[in-house]
């Protein structure tokens, strides 16, 4: 066991909680900060199956900065963090701008405030290839152009970022991965933990799987018309559990005082860009199950095509998404499957 705590905010949520178990498989121990907005209190019990420690909890709100100063007082040995604590849906934001300014800018600004008087070395945050917009050319590295975003969430993501920069160049002693993902998709492959989307998914595979089980009669793909191949949009479908890998990677480059720069950014995606429909069908390949879909009219503020090109990641993290689409798309299916079992979905 390392003597090192991760504080992980936004523990108990999908990619949250599937970084705690890499954490504790990698012999951290976590201390998780969530405010049950988007998840529950069982993902704890899911976490314990897959590794027989359950991490501690506490119920609040990272907004909340008397409650963030009493976790870090209860736990003086916390030496890194990471920031998954956000409100995350596109549409919602542009409904509710203030929820999503308050929630995403005011968490990040408490942690750091926070992280020098309590000797916290680093914080890894939760970016998003939304940054890029629309990009001028794929794959997308992280020297291309951040474009106006075209959501608050898109905004709060930008906004963060610059924040992160703007402290640490304000000289306070503390060091930050920035991560930008992809599209995270699919699930623990244990199915003891996954995605649990709060009412009509807004994301492709909970819909898609959701679909496939019968729970929605059909999936609907946004447009058929775009400047791609199949003319459906193109996205980088990066596994979950890849992804929370390079969480423990970017922590431990923290602690061990290992980054070129007091900032970092990465790109984590698989370099492979994949159509929804191509999606579609590596599903029904992989779990050989139906989907039944039909094309509806483009959704506002897509995207047309965006995919990674993952190489600082792989060259500087010595990281690398391994997981094969086939096999995340059966883990995506075998944790709707137990959603079932359990009655829950
Ligand atoms: C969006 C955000 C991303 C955010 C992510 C998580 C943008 C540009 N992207 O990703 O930053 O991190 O949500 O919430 O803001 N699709 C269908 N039918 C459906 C659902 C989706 O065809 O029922 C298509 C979409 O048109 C899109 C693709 O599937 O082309 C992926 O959509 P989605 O899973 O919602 O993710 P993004 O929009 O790429």
């Amino acid at each position: 066991m390392k003597t090192d705590r991760i504080l992980v905010t936004g523990g108990t949520g999908y990619i949250g909680s599937h970084t705690v178990v890499e954490l504790q498989q990698a012999g951290y121990n976590v201390v998780i900060i969530d405010n049950l907005s988007n998840s529950n209190r069982d993902v704890l019990d899911g976490i314990e199956r897959i590794t027989g420690i359950r991490p501690d909890f506490i119920e609040a709100d990272c907004t909340d900065m008397n409650a963030l100063s009493d976790l870090f007082n209860q736990y003086p040995d916390i030496s890194g963090i990471i920031n998954f604590a956000a409100s995350k849906a596109v549409g919602e934001s542009i409904e509710k701008p203030i929820l999503y300014y308050r929630n995403n800018l005011n968490t990040l600004m408490n942690l750091l405030d926070l992280m020098p008087q309590h000797g916290v070395k680093g914080i890894v945050f939760s970016s998003s290839c939304t940054v890029y917009g629309e990009p001028d050319e794929n794959p997308v590295t992280e020297a291309a152009p951040i474009k106006v975003a075209t959501s608050p969430y898109g905004n709060t993501k930008q906004i963060c970022e610059e924040i992160i920069h703007d402290v640490v160049r304000s000289g306070a002693p503390i060091k930050s991965v920035i991560l930008r993902y992809f599209n995270p998709v699919g699930a623990h492959p244990s199915a003891e933990i996954g995605e649990l989307p709060n009412g009509v998914p807004q994301n492709l595979i909970p819909y898609l799987t959701q679909t496939a089980i019968g729970i929605r009669k059909e999936l609907s793909v946004f447009g058929d018309d775009y400047d791609t191949p199949d003319g459906s949009c193109i996205r980088d479908f990066i596994n979950v559990v890849d992804l929370a890998k390079a969480h423990v990677i970017a922590v431990e480059r923290m602690l061990q005082d290992k980054c070129i720069e007091n900032v970092e950014t990465f790109n984590l995606g698989t370099g492979i860009g994949l159509s929804v429909k191509e999606l579609i069908a590596a599903f029904e390949r992989a779990t050989s199950v139906k989907v039944p879909h039909k094309i509806v009219g483009r959704r506002a503020g897509d995207i047309e095509k965006v995919w990674a090109n993952p190489q600082y990641a792989n060259d500087v993290l010595g990281w690398k998404a391994t997981a094969s689409i086939d096999d995340t798309m059966r883990s995506a299916w075998a944790w709707q499957c137990k959603l079932r079992e359990r009655g829950i979905m």
